[in-house]
């Protein structure tokens, strides 16, 4: 972000203080929580992990060898049971967990009893596959309520899950199979999208070609005859006929507090997306906490989080938090804007729908699409709003208070990460006081820091980089497969911190504006990317010699994809080879790795050791001066792509 715009971030003057409902009957509206927590974060963890289902408590509740950390040691537990199990003792049995709307407008009702059914039932199926604790199950789905009864049937049984986004190519698909050796994998016929079919099975059977690992293959029908999934035999099984004969309980498998729980695949700076490994109880623990606290959930809430359970928001504030909390909530399977730009506020009304949860870039794009589609519905049942996934500009947060919550919704700005398992920064609708635009402050128990290059906490009213200096139970444990890249990426920069990879500043008050990532990460409508992800893919086009990727500033999606490429000597630049490549890294990567803007260079500009200097290109993108070219083996190369950037 440019300086000038994180002085009007901080200049940011309005303020918003917790609404006296919230205040009085918030699920957090003691203060007195955070210092409890900061003096004694083991003790604080321990009070709240004991509102869990243990089948045995824990020995000790932190081992920490930095950056190792070992939570809730000799318990066992197991995540279905605390997501189901214990509100179908109850009266929750009857009460609404999913209510699922199709993108065509059929809608399923399924309540904690129902879930609890399918899951047992699925535990049940899987386990008749073969699958056995610790094996991976890779989940490659549209959002349908399958996605979710299969996540809880792996964690039922003890096996790992790995969902893999739907909107991704069958190569990406295939690369995490295979870094994961999933044994299974999880798919549909189809799912629908902006009224076109998905072809989910053709693209899993092109990743299953490459993915030896993979024994069975287990299909959701859901579009039919118009998919044109063929089945195969021997390796493909129809979810509903495997469910037919499927008995209907199955025992929840007592799992250590650190068995691993699931691998969620996330881009890193390399080209290779990274497994981020999360283990059961700690995070069973945080999504609990966050969601019963941050969101406030009660017992006749309606909540919905307008995510896709691909990443890892729909992991946390669907599959687990708010399930392990009982609430009821809503899921869509398709797009805002299918049939019209009003679906998703025609179905908060429907269903009176009390907290709803999206991003920044889908904020910006319904301010861009007008008013008049909120104000077409009644949209007084919303009584709390969330924002994930990026920075907020001021603008959309106000947009979003008083055109969706029209004022009286307490707007909770969350910052996370895949790695983190749940909001880290964030206030609480009962106790925080709200500034537009800023995630406020720390989650209990956790100490965040923003520190210089070398590691010094930087004074209030400063910036610098964000890092983490105490473990906290949802925390990611490892890499999949890869120990040494867990220690470098975020526990070697400054060592004893975890590094978050983000930029930050503190006001006088303390509050954490979050600047945007600090490394070759890309945040594409709330999808990171990697700028080597985009690069690899273009490089892989025979056309193409060399590519240099960058995030570049947008008004929807917050980055947009810029590449400079050069091509193989004898090509012809030609305005219809841009839309090739850009189509070949959609096929390669999925949509939303599609770079919005693409140029031609004779040459790339680099250092003396062959480095690409991002720094430069970004310059050049943002109609900035160069800065310092110095380093340069060649300086006239980034002057004449400026020149040449221009003239387009
Ligand atoms: C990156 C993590 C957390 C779930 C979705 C994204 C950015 C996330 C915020 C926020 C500013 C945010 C950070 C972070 N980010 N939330 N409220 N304000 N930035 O998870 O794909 O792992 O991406 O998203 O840059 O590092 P993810």
């Amino acid at each position: 972000m440019a300086d000038e715009a994180i002085e009007v971030l901080l200049e940011e003057g309005r303020t918003f203080p917790p609404p006296d409902a919230f205040r009085q009957s918030g699920n957090l509206n003691d203060a007195a929580v955070f210092e409890r927590a900061d003096k004694d974060p083991e003790g604080f963890w321990a009070e709240q992990a004991r509102e869990l289902d243990w089948f045995r408590t824990w020995d000790k509740v932190l081992e920490w060898d930095c950056p190792w950390a070992k939570w809730f040691i000799g318990g066992k537990i197991n995540v279905s049971y605390n997501c189901l199990d214990r509100h179908v003792k109850t009266a929750r049995r009857n009460k609404a967990a999913i209510i699922w709307e199709g993108e065509p407008g059929e809608e399923r009702v399924l309540t904690y009893r129902d879930v609890w059914r399918e899951v047992n039932k699925f535990a049940n199926a899987l386990k008749k596959l073969g699958v056995q604790k610790g094996d991976r199950v890779a989940l490659y789905l549209g959002m349908v309520p399958e996605l979710l009864i299969a996540m809880h049937a792996c964690n039922r049984i003890g096996a790992v899950h790995s969902v893999v986004f739907g909107g991704f190519s069958a190569e990406s698909l295939r690369d995490r199979i295979n870094d994961a050796s999933a044994k299974v994998l999880v798919t549909g016929d189809g799912g629908y999208r902006r009224g076109t079919v998905i072809p989910l099975k053709k693209n899993a059977d092109e990743a299953v070609e490459g993915s030896p690992s993979i024994e069975n293959v287990v299909v959701v029908q859901r579009v039919g005859s118009d998919s044109g999934a063929v089945m195969k035999e021997g390796r493909d099984h129809w979810w509903h006929e495997l469910m037919a004969g499927a008995p209907l309980w199955c025992e929840p498998e007592p799992m250590d507090s650190e068995d691993m729980l699931f691998s969620l695949y996330t881009s890193g700076t390399t080209g290779k997306p990274k497994g981020i490994v999360h283990t059961t109880a700690g995070y069973l623990l945080g999504v609990y906490l966050a969601n019963k606290w941050v969101f406030d959930m009660k017992e006749d809430d309606v909540f919905w989080c307008a995510a896709d359970i691909g990443w890892v928001t729909g992991h946390t504030h669907i599959v687990y938090g708010p399930m392990a909390n009982g609430a009821t909530q809503v899921m869509y399977e398709g797009s805002p804007d299918w049939p019209d730009k009003d679906r998703l506020w025609r179905m908060v009304e429907k269903y009176g729908v009390t907290i709803f949860h999206t991003a920044p870039t889908a904020i910006r794009t319904f301010m861009r699409w007008g008013t008049e589609f909120p104000a077409a519905h009644d949209l007084s049942s919303l009584r709390l709003l969330g924002s994930v996934g990026e920075p907020i500009n001021p603008e959309a947060w106000m947009w979003y208070h008083e055109h969706i919550g029209h004022g009286n919704c307490p707007i909770m700005d969350t910052w996370w990460q895949t790695e983190t398992g749940h909001p880290l920064i964030t206030p609480f609708p009962g106790v925080t006081t709200l500034k537009p635009a800023s995630a406020t402050r720390p989650f209990p128990g956790i100490e965040a820091d923003v520190v210089d290059e070398q590691g010094k906490s930087v004074p209030l009213g400063g910036g610098g980089y964000l890092v983490l200096k105490r473990p906290w139970p949802a925390m990611l444990r490892t890499v999949f497969n890869d120990p040494d890249r867990y220690v470098e990426t975020y526990w070697s920069r400054f060592p004893g911190m975890y590094f978050a990879g983000d930029g930050a500043k503190r006001d006088k008050d303390g509050y954490f504006w979050l600047l945007g990532r600090v490394d070759d990460v890309m945040n594409v409508s709330g999808h990171r990317l990697s700028t080597m992800e985009v690069e690899s893919a273009l490089v892989d086009h025979q056309a193409v010699a060399e590519a240099a990727v960058i995030g570049k500033q947008h008004e929807v999606k917050g980055q947009g994809i810029c590449a400079f490429v050069s091509l193989i000597a004898g090509v012809e630049n030609t305005p219809e080879l841009v839309e090739e490549l850009r189509a070949h890294v959609a096929r390669k990567i999925g949509a939303i790795a599609r770079p919005d803007e693409l140029y031609y260079a004779a040459e790339l500009p680099k250092t003396r050791s062959g480095k690409i200097m991002r720094r430069l290109l970004r310059d050049i993108a943002d109609g900035k001066a160069l800065g310092d070219t110095t380093t340069l083996a060649d300086p006239t190369v980034v002057a004449k792509l400026k020149e040449q950037y221009e003239d387009e």
